[in-house]
């Protein structure tokens, strides 16, 4: 009785735990979208917010699957368009890299301890093809 107690203990303190670094990070995250990028000035991500929280790597790795095996362009998760929308621009008027010190997918990353192994080919800042009228 007495170890099926301790047990009990320390199965809610992993839970406990759990929870907390969960709402951590959500907590973070929570207005982290960066003033003077796009998104700043929008109410929405591309799906809705609790969602891309926690899900918008398997979004990405998703779509990404469907251009490069499948071919297919109209892709709705595009990590271009992440950028596009996610880069702020300075006080120059010039665009900060996303993964930058303090910027949207970093400072985020870097609370989380998730790499991002994606910018050595993609680019960080948006790209003539996908800039907007802007
Ligand atoms: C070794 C180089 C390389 C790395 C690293 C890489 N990609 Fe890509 N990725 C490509 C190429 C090449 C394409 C095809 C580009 C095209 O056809 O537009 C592509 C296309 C994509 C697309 C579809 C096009 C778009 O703009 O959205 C997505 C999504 C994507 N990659 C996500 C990722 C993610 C997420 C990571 C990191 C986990 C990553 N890629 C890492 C080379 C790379
Ligand atoms: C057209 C603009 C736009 C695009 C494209 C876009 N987002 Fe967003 N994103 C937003 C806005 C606006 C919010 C804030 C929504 C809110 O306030 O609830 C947001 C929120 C988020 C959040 C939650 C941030 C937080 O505060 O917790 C994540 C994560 C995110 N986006 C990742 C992505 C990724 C990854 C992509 C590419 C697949 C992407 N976004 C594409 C506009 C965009
Ligand atoms: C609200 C916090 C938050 C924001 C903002 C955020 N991420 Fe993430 N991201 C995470 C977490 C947490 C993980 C690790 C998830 C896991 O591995 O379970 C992750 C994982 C990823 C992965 C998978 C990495 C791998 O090792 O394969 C990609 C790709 C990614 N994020 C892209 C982005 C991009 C691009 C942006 C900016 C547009 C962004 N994320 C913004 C929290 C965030």
């Amino acid at each position: 009785m007495q170890d099926m107690f301790r047990f009990g203990t320390r199965l809610l303190m992993v839970m406990a735990t759990f929870v907390l670094a969960q709402s951590a990070v959500a907590g973070q995250g929570a207005g982290s979208v960066i003033e003077g990028s796009k998104a700043y000035g929008l109410d929405s991500c591309v799906e809705p917010t609790p969602l891309m929280r926690k899900k918008h790597y398997a979004f990405l790795k998703h779509d990404r699957d469907i251009t490069v095996h499948q071919g297919v362009r109209t892709i709705k998760h595009s990590l271009a368009g992440c950028v596009d929308c996610h880069a702020a621009k300075d006080d120059a008027g010039n665009y900060v890299p996303v993964t930058a010190e303090g910027q949207f997918c970093q400072s985020c990353h870097e609370y989380a301890g998730a790499e991002l192994p994606c910018f050595s080919c993609h680019s960080s800042t948006p790209t003539k093809a996908t800039k907007a009228g802007d």
